[in-house]
């Protein structure tokens, strides 16, 4: 199992430590662009598989040649947001650095699965998606894995109960039209409408949409991620380890949810293969309405790009 992660920025280099520390790997290669920065941190963390009893290996470059025969390639390159910046902003910028770098990539891994961290989320998977031509079931984009977190870890908290037994959806678009389920939402089980009134769950919800912006409003100078990289590694390891999981995931649809031609946060299974099956759950008039709108934003972002004229 060799991994590619691209972007040695705090995304990246979080998460090729992460996947350095569970051994999911027996190398990782750090790519980016800026000189001294992936070899740096690259051998810093090989250094301390001593220390974590890891045999990963841990290479950084700025040449895609060590990345070649891949099996999984994960985007983390690009801009991140300011205060005052919506991810939409990052679009132009992002979407050429995402289209060279699934390029470059893919023409060293062609058997790679792709994962997309990189934002606005939904529209740089669609990027990657088109850059490489691979079918759906390889390039997948990480939000829903973070935001469902995020709602998971305000609901624990509220309830004062282990993060580990709440249990949650988060559907759509990783942006404020993000649509969490509280219908699908439950702790050990117990539905979350039995457990804390709607207020609460109401405040909760809005909380989790705006829950990447309550970070960069912290750090002022960058963006989440702790959670992101743990996110994108969750979905690796599903890979790697044929789990088949069910998680939220940002993934070309082709018809399911009646909608077509857009890329957007649905759960899926998956595994050994990539995405193996998008789960249709049934959704009320009001979520179906509330997802449409969200895959309608990414679609209008979609149609805002120039860079495959
Ligand atoms: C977030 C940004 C990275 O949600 O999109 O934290």
């Amino acid at each position: 199992m060799k991994i590619t992660v691209i972007g040695a920025g705090n995304v990246g280099a979080t998460t090729a430590q992460r996947i350095a520390d569970k051994e999911l790997a027996h190398e990782v290669v750090l790519v980016d662009i800026a000189e001294g920065i992936p070899q740096g941190k690259g051998l810093d963390m090989f250094e301390t598989m001593p220390v974590e009893g890891s045999d990963t290996r841990i290479v950084g470059s700025n040449s895609y040649d060590e990345t070649a025969g891949s099996n999984i390639v994960i985007i983390t390159a690009g801009l991140a947001r300011k205060p005052g910046m919506s991810r939409d902003d990052l679009l132009a910028k992002n979407a050429a650095i995402v289209k060279s770098c699934a390029e470059q990539s893919f023409a060293k891994s062609p058997n790679a699965f792709f994962i997309i961290v990189s934002n606005p989320l939904d529209v740089m998977t669609y990027v990657a998606l088109k850059a490489t031509g691979l079918p759906r079931e390889r390039v997948l984009g990480m939000a829903g894995v973070l935001d469902t977190a995020r709602y998971r870890t305000f609901i624990a908290m509220e309830l004062n109960v282990s993060v580990e037994d709440v249990t949650a959806f988060v559907l759509g678009g990783h942006g404020d039209s993000m649509v969490p389920l509280p219908r699908y939402t439950s702790v050990a089980g117990i539905p979350i409408s039995e457990l804390m009134p709607q207020d609460r769950i109401d405040a909760i919800v809005d909380r989790t949409r705006k829950g990447g912006i309550e970070i960069v409003n912290h750090l002022k100078t960058g963006s989440a991620y702790y959670a992101p990289s743990a996110s994108a590694v969750e979905m690796a390891k599903s890979i790697i380890r044929d789990k088949r999981r069910i998680l939220p995931c940002a993934v070309a649809l082709q018809g399911e949810y009646g909608l077509n031609d857009v890329v957007v946060g649905v759960p899926i299974k998956i595994g050994k293969n990539g995405m193996e099956e998008v789960v249709e759950i049934k959704l009320s008039d009001e979520e179906a309405a509330s997802l449409q709108s969200s895959a309608d934003a990414v679609k209008s972002t979609i149609a805002k790009l120039s860079v495959f004229d």
